[in-house]
C-alpha cells in the first residue's frame, strides 16, 4: 500500500476484505434472526460506530440501534481492566432482542462488564459480536459472531484508534510496537 502512515507496521486486513465479512455477518445475523420482531444493536463507543453503520446498512431484518460508551481506567494500552460505564442507553431494552457490536475483544473485560450489565435488564436473548478478536486467552464470555481473529498486537482503523488517532483509515492496519510499547 502507498504512503503508509510512518506509525503504521502493515495493513492486515484491506477495505474489500473487511467490507464482505460484514456483509456475511449480516448474513449469518439476519438468518438466525429471521423470526425475530426486531433486534437492537447496541453499538460501543467510540470504536464500533463504523462497523455498526456498515453492520447495520447490511442488515436485511428490522432493527434498531443505540449506543453505549465505556471507558477504561489507566491508559488503554496497558488497561487493568476496570471498566466505567459513562454513556447509557436511551431505551430499556426488557424483552428486546440484544446484539452487542463491539470493535475489538482484546482481554474481554469490557464485553464482560457490558454483558453481565445488560443481561440484568431482562433482554429475551442477548448475544455479542465484535469484528475482531485478538489470539489470546480471553474471559469467560461468549462470542456469538466474531469477523476475524487477528494477532496480539495494537491495530488501528476502521473506527479503531491509537490515543485517537487513526481512526479513520478505511482499512485495518498494525501499528509499530515501538509506538505503543516503551
Ligand atoms: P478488552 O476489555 O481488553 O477486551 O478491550 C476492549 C477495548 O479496548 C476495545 O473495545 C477497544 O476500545 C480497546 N482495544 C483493545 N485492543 C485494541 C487495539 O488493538 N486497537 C484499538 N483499540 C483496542
Amino acid at each position: 500500500m502507498e504512503n503508509l502512515h510512518p506509525d503504521l507496521e502493515r495493513v492486515l486486513l484491506t477495505e474489500e476484505e473487511i467490507q464482505k465479512r460484514v456483509g456475511t455477518l449480516a448474513e449469518e445475523i439476519a438468518s438466525d434472526y429471521a423470526d425475530a420482531r426486531r433486534v437492537v444493536l447496541i453499538g460501543i463507543l467510540k470504536g464500533a460506530f463504523i462497523f455498526l453503520a456498515d453492520l447495520s446498512r447490511e442488515l436485511s431484518i428490522p432493527h434498531m440501534v443505540d449506543f453505549m460508551s465505556l471507558s477504561s481506567y489507566g491508559d488503554r494500552a496497558t488497561t487493568n481492566g476496570a471498566v466505567r460505564l459513562i454513556l447509557d442507553l436511551r431505551k430499556p431494552i426488557k424483552g428486546e432482542h440484544v446484539i452487542i457490536v463491539e470493535d475489538i475483544v482484546d482481554t474481554g473485560n469490557t464485553m464482560k462488564y457490558l454483558y453481565n450489565t445488560l443481561k440484568g435488564r431482562k433482554p429475551a436473548s442477548l448475544k455479542t459480536c465484535t469484528l475482531f478478536k485478538k489470539d489470546r486467552e480471553h474471559l469467560e464470555v461468549p462470542l456469538d459472531y466474531v469477523g476475524f481473529e487477528i494477532p496480539d498486537v495494537w491495530v488501528v482503523g476502521y473506527g479503531l484508534d491509537y490515543a485517537d488517532r487513526l481512526r479513520t483509515l478505511p482499512y485495518i492496519a498494525e501499528l509499530k510496537k515501538e509506538v505503543y510499547q516503551e
